[in-house]
């Protein structure tokens, strides 16, 4: 069971997380956010497990229960609108600093915000927001990470992995989300007024540029070479000649023996 005392614990002072509420099982802890009447910046909710858990794409996301990492920080952004894409590259880059930081081992982040340890995946991100009129009033960071989960369903099993199926050891989830919380409590506040910086270790840490990929967005199917993400989050793709601008989609990597 999750130690929430150890947990808190371990926040800096300075922490972006301001509540923590904890559930034994929710439905998904991204809509209990987004349900929520008094939300407020930096509300953080962990659940040992979701019976409606929700992907990207309209998918499911399924994780066994108190073996993981299921959680839902919200924020509500004193920042501009056109800006607000930046956050997802501030969280990703977190999440991948933290882990390369507790294996010492060092991860990549696949466009849009999944995070990869040999090109497998163990961390997703929902990002979800809400507005009133033109100003944000829900900002939601729902992140599922693999951590203690050795065993998944047969149809995820080549592309799908956990720390301790990866580095054959157990983690400390407190730790993990502490030293996340912490870290991104840290770079969040240069998310508008030192961007370059995260934008840049976003990019050193990004496993598709110059790669062949197909991307399908649920409407169509795209093939060509990354040729750069864009601070606004755009995938530009060179399909023979023909430049792509891409917002979001399924991203698979040709590999060429
Ligand atoms: C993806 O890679 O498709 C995104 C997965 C996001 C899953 C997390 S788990 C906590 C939060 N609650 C949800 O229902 N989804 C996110």
């Amino acid at each position: 069971m999750f130690n929430t005392n150890y947990f808190l614990s371990r926040l800096d002072t300075n922490s972006i997380c301001k509540s923590f509420e904890y559930f034994d099982e929710i439905n998904s802890t991204n809509t209990y956010l987004l349900e929520k009447e008094e939300f407020r910046n930096g509300d953080l909710v962990l659940a040992e497990f979701q019976t409606a858990g929700r992907g990207r794409q309209q998918r499911k996301w399924l994780a066994m229960k108190e073996l993981n990492l299921t959680f839902s920080l919200g924020l509500i952004p004193k920042i501009q609108p056109e800006y607000l894409s930046r956050i997802n590259f501030t969280v990703a880059l977190a999440i991948a600093e933290t882990i390369d930081e507790i294996t010492n081992f060092t991860t990549e982040i696949k466009w849009p915000n999944d995070i990869l340890l040999n090109g497998k995946k163990f961390c997703g991100m929902l990002i979800e927001t809400q507005f009133e009129g033109l100003t944000i009033s829900k900002f939601v960071i729902g992140i599922g990470l693999n951590i203690l989960q050795t065993d998944f369903p047969d149809e995820y099993k080549s592309r799908t992995t956990s720390l301790k199926l990866f580095f054959n050891k157990d983690f400390s989830r407190e730790e993990i989300l502490s030293c996340f919380i912490n870290k991104f409590s840290e770079i969040y506040k240069f998310t508008e007024s030192d961007f370059d910086k995260i934008y840049k270790k976003w990019l050193s840490k990004c496993s598709l540029l110059g790669k062949e990929i197909s991307l399908s967005n649920g409407i169509e199917k795209f093939r060509g070479i990354v040729k750069n993400v864009e601070q606004d989050g755009t995938l530009i793709l060179n399909s023979n000649g023909i430049i792509h601008k891409l917002n979001s989609g399924d991203v698979t990597i040709i590999k060429k023996d």
